[in-house]
């Protein structure tokens, strides 16, 4: 009796404790009930946290692919136990869901306040299905094909366990010798805004659910200026166009509930960006009201060190975090020193708090610390990754990338399916340039290259290589492509550049064709046959020589998994090509960079098409034009389209009202097919000089042939206002001009005035 009574005692004492343990837990911790509000679980959360946990949270580290400098010494284990012990708040490049729950487990398993941990990732465009590089996919000027882009991006990355994608880049640029123009939108403010709202929506959708994960605005700020387009350079821009050409896409992105924000590699008047504060506290969070986090760039707050700017590590972490920047992206400075740094004074545990504070919001906002194994089910990610239905958009989203840049004698499309077609280029065959360098997790074998998606379409290919993987070609390759092209009726040749040849780190300082590929062409040319040309290429390429020896010049860019199927259906005629360019193609290599928004100087060379042109002394080049080879917006269809009768609703404008531009547009060709109808406004004279042009408003549609209709614009104030260098938004009464057209050079004009 006693014995049962005595085990009995002990037991119940045991349940006792252990009752009461757990219900004092959960009575004190208010972080972990899901219905207090996140910034009351939040201000709990850092109340029990030590110093050494604060600092873990800002520690961002890589966890597989590429090594970085302290990369080598720490293995996997030796990650995982710092996982344990706080340390790290989130890794990148953790990738599919067995490994992800692996560390996840460690992390809310066996840490002591099981704060979970974020998974990013760079999802550039797509995660396993590939779609157009983005500054292919923005050529479409289909914002409902762009958010469906990043939506299956994201949905891909979520269900491979990412809860974060390392996107949108939203850097405006005009500079095609830098790399990265193929993670953006091009050089326009505007267009660039309506981007980078449609690409963060597509990511996060709400962040309520099992495919919206976190976006990253990056790179803040203004890394698409870097002086000759060479990586990680330097920059230098005015006010001016820091509020009116660069800020605008970051701020839409802002706008439309980004998350996060990453901050680029360079100075901005003089300062890095990761210690910026002027780009991080004043823009960022008091202009913006930004309220997410900012990560910095790879190994950003150490490289302030080599800028000139931080004297050693702690310098740098210490710069960082009074700056406004808060994760520690793979320099291990905010863990090394952040402690030390509050403890000497030096920082407050105010400000590593508001640091912390908001990483921890988008841990709780995201649900992970309700289920850290939210975006963590093999079986939704064997469902949703690389299924027919993602490849069906990316298809689709690739054939309105693909851009029309001459078409001589209507060669193109091809409607003969079982015309002798000699189809020559190595490109055209190599499955591993149907992908770039931000290929996430895609496996160049799933793609189609252009060979494989012209055999489904047309029964009569002979395909040879023509040059190299170098580019170089030989006589005798030659002689193989001239035979193949003699025995054909038509050429299709393939050239550019390898995918791998554009990203991060692929800064070129050449941007012609090479000259193995120019003089197979040459050589195709005598052979009087009709050449179509197609580039492969992740930038503007300079394309006059490329253009005088082609029939028809298709610009393909770098289109991902749908490569083949989607140029295909362009040649057949399946599909006619939409694609209008969001970058300038330079007449050479020396008229870089050119822009169609840039500003008059007082010696004009005058408008593209005039009569009258000035004889001496005035801004151009003596041996090129001035205006680009392809202008910004410009792109063919297979069909042609009239502009006429533009007209303003009133001659004047009031202050506070708006106004109607429409134009006629009429399918005057032999297609059903789509345009892009592009409005520019210029402000004739103003406080500061502005732009010959700024694009305002596009309308994309479908005229069948022969249709005609109206398109009608509203302009409103907003449209006319620009900032001061200050940044002040200022609206001028005076003469503007206003351009509808289908590309920047191109327009009927109209003049009216603000009062
Ligand atoms: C790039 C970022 C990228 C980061 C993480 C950096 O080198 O500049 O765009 O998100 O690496 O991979």
């Amino acid at each position: 009796m006693f014995k049962i009574h005595k085990r009995i005692t002990l037991a119940t004492v045991l349940m006792l404790s252990t009752t009461s343990i757990a219900f004092s837990q959960t009575k004190k911790a208010v972080y972990l009930d899901k219905n207090a509000p996140i910034e009351t679980r939040v201000k709990d959360l850092l109340g029990r946290m030590t110093l050494e946990e604060k600092a873990g949270q800002l520690n961002q580290i890589n966890y597989g692919m590429f090594t970085g400098p302290d990369n080598k010494v720490d293995g996997e284990q030796k990650k995982l136990d710092l996982v344990r012990q706080g340390k790290i708040g989130s890794f990148l490049n953790t990738l599919g869901v067995v490994k992800i729950k692996k560390v996840q487990q460690i992390a809310v398993e066996q840490s002591r306040l099981k704060i979970p941990l974020l998974f990013g990732f760079d999802v550039i465009h797509g995660y396993r299905t590939l779609f157009p590089i983005p500054l292919a996919e923005a050529c479409s000027w289909d914002m409902e094909q762009v958010f469906q882009n990043s939506r299956i991006a994201a949905k891909e990355s979520a269900a491979s366990g990412l809860n974060w994608a390392f996107a949108p880049m939203c850097d405006v640029s005009n500079d095609p010798r830098w790399g990265r123009v193929m993670e953006g939108a091009g050089e326009d403010p505007y267009y660039g805004s309506v981007i980078a709202a449609a690409r963060v929506k597509g990511f996060q959708g709400n962040l309520d659910g099992v495919f919206d994960i976190l976006a990253c605005v990056k790179h803040f700020a203004v890394y698409g200026a870097v002086e000759a387009g060479r990586e990680y350079n330097n920059v230098d821009v005015s006010r001016v166009a820091f509020y009116n050409k660069y800020l605008p896409p970051y701020t839409a992105a802002i706008k439309s509930g980004a998350a996060t924000v990453m901050t680029s590699f360079n100075v901005f008047d003089g300062v890095p960006a990761s210690g910026n504060s002027f780009l991080l506290t004043d823009i960022l969070q008091n202009r913006l009201g930004f309220k997410g986090f900012v990560v910095s760039d790879w190994n950003a707050f150490a490289e302030m060190i080599a800028h000139g700017y931080a004297e050693d590590k702690k310098d740098a972490v210490y710069k960082a975090l009074k700056a406004g920047s808060m994760m520690d992206m793979e320099s291990r400075t905010a863990i090394a020193f952040l402690p030390e740094l509050v403890k000497e004074g030096k920082l407050t545990e105010a400000e590593v708090d508001k640091a912390v504070g908001a990483i921890l919001y988008y841990k709780f906002k995201l649900g992970l610390f309700e289920n850290p194994y939210k975006f963590l089910d093999e079986k939704r990610e064997k469902e949703n990754v690389f299924n027919a239905e993602n490849r069906k958009v990316a298809r689709e989203a690739a054939k309105k990338s693909i851009l029309l840049l001459k078409n001589n004698n209507e060669v193109l499309p091809l409607k003969n399916p079982n015309q002798k077609i000699a189809l020559i280029g190595f490109y055209a065959n190599s499955k591993p340039d149907m992908v770039d360098m931000w290929k996430a997790s895609a496996d160049a074998h799933d793609c189609l290259t252009i060979h494989e998606g012209l055999k489904k379409q047309f029964s009569n290919i002979t395909f040879v290589d023509g040059y190299k993987q170098d580019n170089s070609t030989s006589p005798e390759l030659i002689n193989q492509a001239v035979k193949n092209a003699e025995n054909a009726e038509v050429v299709i040749i393939n050239i550019g550049i390898t995918g791998n040849l554009s990203g991060e780190d692929k800064s070129l300082a050449d941007i012609a064709i090479a000259q193995g590929q120019v003089e197979l062409l040459k050589a195709l040319k005598k052979t009087g046959k009709p050449i179509i040309t197609l580039v492969s290429s992740g930038r503007p390429m300079i394309l006059n020589e490329v253009q005088g020896l082609s029939d028809a010049l298709v610009q393909c860019w770098v289109l991902g998994t749908e490569t083949g199927n989607a140029v295909a259906e362009v040649l057949s005629g399946k599909y006619n090509p939409s694609a209008k360019t969001v970058m300038s193609f330079p007449y050479s290599l020396g008229q870089i960079p050119v822009y169609y928004n840039h500003f008059n100087t007082g010696r004009p060379a005058g408008e593209p098409n005039a009569k009258e042109k000035p004889t001496d002394f005035y801004s151009r080049f003596h041996d090129i034009p001035n205006e680009p080879f392809y202008p910004f917006g410009y792109g063919l269809s297979y069909t042609t389209f009239n502009y006429s009768n533009l007209k303003t609703s009133a001659p004047v404008m009031d202050e506070k009202g708006s106004l109607s531009v429409s134009v006629d547009l009429q399918n005057s060709g032999k297609y059903d097919g789509e345009e892009v109808v592009q409005l520019y406004i210029q402000d004739v004279t103003a406080s500061i000089v502005r732009p010959v042009k700024e694009l305002k408003a596009f309308k994309k549609l479908l005229l069948k042939t022969g249709e005609k209709t109206t398109v009608e614009f509203k302009i409103t104030p907003n449209d006319l206002s620009f900032f001061d260098q200050n940044g002040n938004s200022i609206l001028e009464k005076g003469k503007f001009k206003v351009y509808v057209g289908g590309n920047s050079r191109d327009v009927l004009a109209a003049l009216f005035e603000l009062k």
